[in-house]
C-alpha cells in the first residue's frame, strides 16, 4: 500500500501525502477530468522510447534494425506522434490501428503489418500505402500477399512468422510460441520450410527475414535465447538452400514490467545486450553475417507510464469462513477499463492517492461496478481501514493493454486518457459520453435479402 517507486511511472511522486504525477496532484486530474481516468506520464513513455532505441542501437550497432513500438499495448494519435519523434517504427496487426497510424502522419516505411488473418482489404491497404514489411503468418497469406501485391504492381517485403517451439514461462492466453498455437510456421513440423520455399518462389514477394514472439509479459531471459538460436538455425539453413543471406531478424516484444512489490521491469540495455551476444555468436557459429535485429516492444514501453485514477463509490464487509471478513471497496470502473485480471489473474497494486492514512490496513478486495463477481480490479489487497466513498485510488501500470482493451460491457464509457509533464495535463483520447454508445443505434425498415 506504499508508494513503490518501481511500479508507478518515472515522475510520480507522494507530494504532502498525495500523489502527483508528471506535476500535477491527483485530486486536481480527478476534478478537472473526472474518473476512472488513465494518467500517461508523458516524459516517462518518451523515455522508455528512447531507452529501447538506444538499447538496440548501441548492442547491435551496424547490425541494429528497427524498434517497432506494438500499437497493439496502447495507441492513439498523439501516442502515434510521439513515437514517429522518437523516430522508431511501428507495429500493427489490424487496419484499426493502422488507420491511427495514418492519421498520425506515420510514414509507412516505418510500419509493420502483423496478424493471423489479414483481409485482403487490410492487406491491400498496407501495400498501397506503402509499408515496410508484412509479417506473414500462414500458407494462404503467401499467396494472397504475392497476388494482391501483383495486382499493385509491386514487390512487398515480407517476413515470415516461425513458431520456434518454446515454452514461455507466462499465462497460456499470451504465450504464443509453443508448437499447438494459431501463430507462425513450426520450425519443428516442417512448415517453416515449407512456406520459405513457397515465399521465394512468390514473384511479389521479397522474403526479408523471420519473425518470432515468444509471448507476453515474460521474466526470463532463457526463452528469447532459445527462439533466438532456433531462428538463426532457420536463417543458416535458408542460406545452405537457397545460397543468399536473410537481412533481418525480427525478435518480437514479451518483455516484462513490474505490476506488484517485488516484481522487476526488464532492463533495455541488459536484454539487448545480453542478446547481442547470443546472435553474434549464433552468427559466427554459422559462418552467417550478423542481420539486422528488430524488436517490437509494446507493454515495456507503454505499461509503465500509465496510472488509473479511481473514486471509491461504496465500501461492504462480507464475513468470510472462520470469523474473518473482508472489505469489498467498489470503484467507478473496473473490467470494462481493465480486463487483465478477469482474463488472465493479471495482479497490481493500489494506493490511497489523495490523502495518507494512518488507520490500520485491512484485508480488501477492489471491485469494479460491473453486474458480475468476477469485475476485480485487485482481489486481495491491505488498504487502511478508513477508505471510504469519495477517496481516490492509484493503480499503477495500467499503460499496456488497459485502454486498448477497455469494452463497453454493461455500456460503460470508455474512460479518457490524458497526458502529463511538467504540471500541466491535456486530453489525448476523450471520454465517451452516452451520444457515443447511442450512435451505433440504428431504426431501420426490414430489407429483403437474397
Ligand atoms: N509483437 C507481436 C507479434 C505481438 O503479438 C505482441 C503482443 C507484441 C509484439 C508486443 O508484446 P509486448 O511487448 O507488449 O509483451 N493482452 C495481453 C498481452 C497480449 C500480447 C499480444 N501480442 C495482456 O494484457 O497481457
Amino acid at each position: 500500500m506504499n508508494f513503490l517507486p518501481e511500479v508507478f511511472s518515472i515522475n510520480s511522486a507522494m507530494v504532502a501525502g498525495e500523489l502527483v504525477i508528471g506535476g500535477c496532484k491527483s485530486t486536481s486530474l480527478a476534478k478537472e477530468f473526472g474518473t476512472p481516468l488513465f494518467v500517461i506520464d508523458e516524459g516517462d513513455f518518451k523515455s522508455r522510447i528512447n531507452g529501447w532505441k538506444s538499447a538496440l542501437t548501441n548492442n547491435f550497432g551496424a547490425s541494429a534494425g528497427q524498434v517497432y513500438y506494438a500499437s497493439k499495448s496502447f495507441i492513439s494519435v498523439e501516442v502515434a506522434k510521439w513515437i514517429l519523434e522518437a523516430d522508431i517504427g511501428i507495429d500493427v496487426c489490424t487496419g484499426g490501428e493502422l488507420a491511427v497510424a495514418l492519421a498520425a502522419k506515420f510514414p509507412a516505411d516505418r510500419i509493420e503489418v502483423h496478424g493471423n488473418n489479414k483481409s485482403e482489404a487490410e492487406i491491400s491497404r498496407a501495400i498501397s500505402v506503402g509499408v515496410a514489411k508484412i509479417v506473414i503468418d500462414s500458407m494462404q497469406e503467401i499467396e494472397r500477399v504475392d497476388r494482391l501485391a501483383k495486382a499493385a504492381g509491386k514487390v512487398v517485403k515480407v517476413l515470415l512468422r516461425i513458431t520456434p517451439g518454446v515454452e514461455a514461462h507466462t499465462h497460456e492466453a499470451i504465450s504464443t510460441a509453443h508448437e499447438d498455437v494459431k501463430f507462425g510456421f513450426s520450425i519443428a513440423s516442417g512448415a517453416a520450410s515449407k512456406a520459405i520455399a513457397a515465399a521465394e518462389a512468390a514473384s511479389n514477394i521479397s522474403l526479408e527475414g523471420l519473425h518470432c514472439h515468444i509471448g507476453s509479459q515474460i521474466f526470463e531471459n532463457e526463452g528469447f535465447i532459445l527462439a533466438t538460436t532456433r531462428l538463426i538455425e532457420v536463417a543458416a539453413k535458408f542460406r545452405d538452400e537457397f545460397n543468399r543471406e536473410l537481412a533481418e531478424l525480427d525478435l518480437g516484444g514479451g518483455y516484462g514490467i513490474a505490476y506488484v512489490a517485488g516484481d522487476t521491469t526488464f532492463d533495455p540495455d541488459k536484454v539487448m545486450a545480453a542478446l547481442a551476444q547470443l546472435v553474434k555468436s549464433e552468427c559466427a557459429r554459422h559462418n552467417l553475417k550478423v542481420p539486422k535485429i528488430s524488436i517490437e516492444p509494446g507493454r515495456a514501453i507503454a505499461g509503465p507510464t500509465t496510472t488509473t485514477l479511481y473514486e471509491v463509490g461504496t465500501t461492504k464487509d462480507v464475513e468470510l469462513d472462520g470469523g474473518k471478513s473482508r472489505r469489498y471497496i467498489a470503484v467507478d470502473g473496473g473490467m470494462s477499463d481493465n480486463v487483465r485480471p478477469a482474463l488472465y489473474g493479471a495482479e497490481y497494486c493500489a494506493l490511497l492517492a489523495n490523502r495518507t492514512s494512518n488507520s490500520a490496513p485491512i484485508n480488501s478486495r477492489i471491485v469494479g461496478k460491473h453486474c458480475e463477481s468476477g469485475d476485480i480490479v485487485i482481489r486481495e489487497i491491505a488498504l487502511p481501514s478508513d477508505i471510504g466513498p469519495g477517496d481516490l485510488l492509484a493503480i499503477p501500470a495500467t499503460g499496456a493493454y488497459g485502454r486498448s482493451m477497455a469494452s463497453n460491457y454493461n455500456h460503460m464509457l470508455k474512460p479518457a486518457v490524458i497526458a502529463v509533464a511538467n504540471g500541466s495535463a491535456r486530453v489525448i483520447l476523450r471520454r465517451e459520453v452516452e451520444a457515443d454508445l447511442l450512435a451505433l443505434d440504428v431504426v431501420e425498415a426490414p430489407r429483403s435479402i437474397n
